[in-house]
Formats: structure tokens, sequence, C-alpha cells
């Protein structure tokens, strides 16, 4: 199966009430743990690079990443049963999403919800107007996810989440492909100081008001093991917390498409480095030393394909 659009993977979860994992991917060694993750799960798979990972690919060129990057996925793509979609994760440079559409992206976000509404509106529409021309599919965000996002601190109230019938008005004004609502996650490996919880309510209406497949952002759930064997090996990761994955599925039955997950790959990669280099200290071969940090970001995904529903809908 080849390279695919992110709409084509998206709308059918919508349609069969799934959701597909969207796996951040900085290098080829995660790339490898994701496609594995997907061909044995027999799961659609959607590989997402931020800006950062845009930038970081080509070595501070932008333009050079996004293309190393489409053809490391594509290529990949054509050997395998399964299909897969390549998307940038919080576009906000004009410059970089444009490289990212010319370059072969599948989908882009284009991120400006830290603007006030008729702003984000105005941004969203020229990028889904050139995208479109392109076939490129849009994914936009309304409200904050509370937390830090981007090194600002979201204060958590009401107002940063997202106004339902605002959703509504956005989808419409704007032509986006899928939505990503603020309902109460936050970036990165401590999202929640006392009991997790999602506004669901809202999930719910903008569900009802837009159709539309949905997008949930930061949403790692920090495995108890991983984090246990990342602090058996000296990490120190005290006081993280995810959203539990039954938080997770019930997502999923109120409306969630596609589950964004970076952290937990993150936390998989560097627990299982450190164990293997606490017991490997002669060890410097990276095709080596990267072999069972793999096989744990591997099995973190599979597990979460078949919490969201996504295993054998390939
Ligand atoms: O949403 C953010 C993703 O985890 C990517 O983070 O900007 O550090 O690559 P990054
Ligand atoms: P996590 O930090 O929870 O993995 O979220 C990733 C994300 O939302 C990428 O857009
Ligand atoms: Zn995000």
């Amino acid at each position: 199966m080849p390279y695919v659009n992110t709409k084509d993977i998206l709308e059918k979860a919508n349609k069969e009430f799934y959701a597909v994992p969207a796996l951040n991917i900085n290098n080829l060694e995660f790339l490898h743990a994701i496609v594995d993750a997907g061909v044995e799960e027999h799961s659609p798979v959607i590989i997402e690079t931020s800006e950062g990972a845009i930038k970081y690919a080509g070595n501070g060129d932008a333009k050079l990443g996004a293309r190393l990057f489409v053809s490391m996925v594509k290529g990949y793509a054509d050997t395998v049963e399964i299909p897969i979609s390549l998307h940038v994760d919080h576009g906000k440079n004009f410059d970089i999403l444009m490289a990212a559409i010319q370059s072969g992206y599948s989908s882009v976000m284009i991120d400006a919800s830290e603007y006030p509404f008729e702003k984000n509106v105005n941004e969203t529409k020229k990028i889904v107007e050139i995208a479109h021309s392109l076939g490129v599919s849009v994914e936009a965000e309304l409200g904050r996810l509370v937390g830090i996002e981007d090194n600002v601190v979201v204060e958590s109230h009401e107002a940063a989440l997202v106004d339902p019938y605002e959703a509504k008005r956005f989808v419409e004004e704007t032509g986006i492909d899928f939505l990503a609502p603020a309902i109460g996650t936050s970036h990165g490996a401590f999202k929640f100081k006392g009991e997790a919880r999602l506004d669901f309510e809202r999930l719910k209406k903008v569900k009802e008001l837009t159709g539309l497949p949905l997008v949930l952002h930061g949403a790692s759930s920090v495995p108890e093991e991983v984090k246990n064997l990342a602090e058996k090996y000296g990490a120190d990761f005290k006081g993280a917390k995810g959203v539990p994955g039954e938080i997770l599925a019930e997502s999923v039955r109120y409306g969630i498409n596609k589950v964004n997950t970076d952290t937990d790959l993150r936390m998989a990669f560097i627990a299982s480095l450190r164990e293997f280099l606490a017991k490997n200290p002669g060890e410097f071969d990276p095709r080596k030393y990267f072999k069972t940090p793999k096989e744990l970001v591997k099995n973190v995904i599979k597990a979460r394909m078949r919490l969201l529903g996504c295993s054998n809908k390939a």
C-alpha cells in the first residue's frame, strides 16, 4: 500500500469509530519502530514531524529536512502493505509549511491557536487554500492546550478550552479537514497535578456540531513500566503523569480519531537505551545500542494501536 493522504486514513477512522496514533519522529530509528508496529498490527500509520524536527533533520535547513523526511517516508511506504502518511505537526512558520507542502507531505497542521479567533481563521484559510490546491489536507487547533505550549504557560481555566459553537464556525469558514479541539490535555510528561480529567461534554458537542475527524494533542500516557525502567537506570521523571488508557479509549468513543503521541516514544527509547548502556558499557556501535530502544518504542505503539482500535484496519 502506498503513501496516502492523512485525510483518507482519518475519514475511514471517523466512519468506523476508531482512532489512529499520530507518531512524532526526529530520526530514522523512530520511523523503523513505527512502521514495524504498523506492519505487525496491520494498522494505518500517521508519521508527524514538528517544525523543530524538520529543521533538525535538515541540519538547520528546513527545506532540506522536509525533502529528506518525504523521501524517507515515501520510500519506506512503497515497501509495505499498510497505508502511511506524513504530517507537519504544529506548523506556525509559513516558509516551513510551504516547504513541506511543496516537498510532498500528505497533510499539515497550521497552528494559529495562540491568536484571537478571527486571526486564527484567516491564517488557517490561507494555508487551506494553498494546501488543498496541491492535494494536501489540513489540521488546525482551536483553544489552547492547558499546560505548557511552546514554552508559554497556559493557565488552566475554561477560557483555554475550545468553544463548540466557535468550532462549528471555524470549520465552516476555513474548510479544514480535521480539527484539534483543546479539551484539557497538555504536551510533555507532566500533564496533571491531580486526577487526570478531560472535558468530554465539550468534545461530544464539537463532534455533534462539526462531524469532522478530531485530533487529541498531548495524548501520551507515560506508561508506568516505561517510567520505572527509565528511573531504575538513572532518569529523574518524578511527578510524570500522562493521559490514562481508559480516558483515551473514552475520548475515542466521543469522536477522537487522531491521537498525537511523542512523549511516550521518547521516554521508551531513553529508558531502554539507559538500560542497554548500563548493561553493556563497552558497546559503541549505534546499530547495536539502538536495537532494544527501537523494540520498546515499537511495543509501546502496538499497545496504543490496540487500545485505539486501529489494529487490523489497514
Ligand atoms: O507537540 C509537540 C511535539 O511533541 C513535538 O515537540 O517541538 O520538541 O519537536 P518538538
Ligand atoms: P505528547 O507530549 O503527549 O506526546 O503530545 C504530543 C503532541 O501533541 C504532538 O503534537
Ligand atoms: Zn501537539
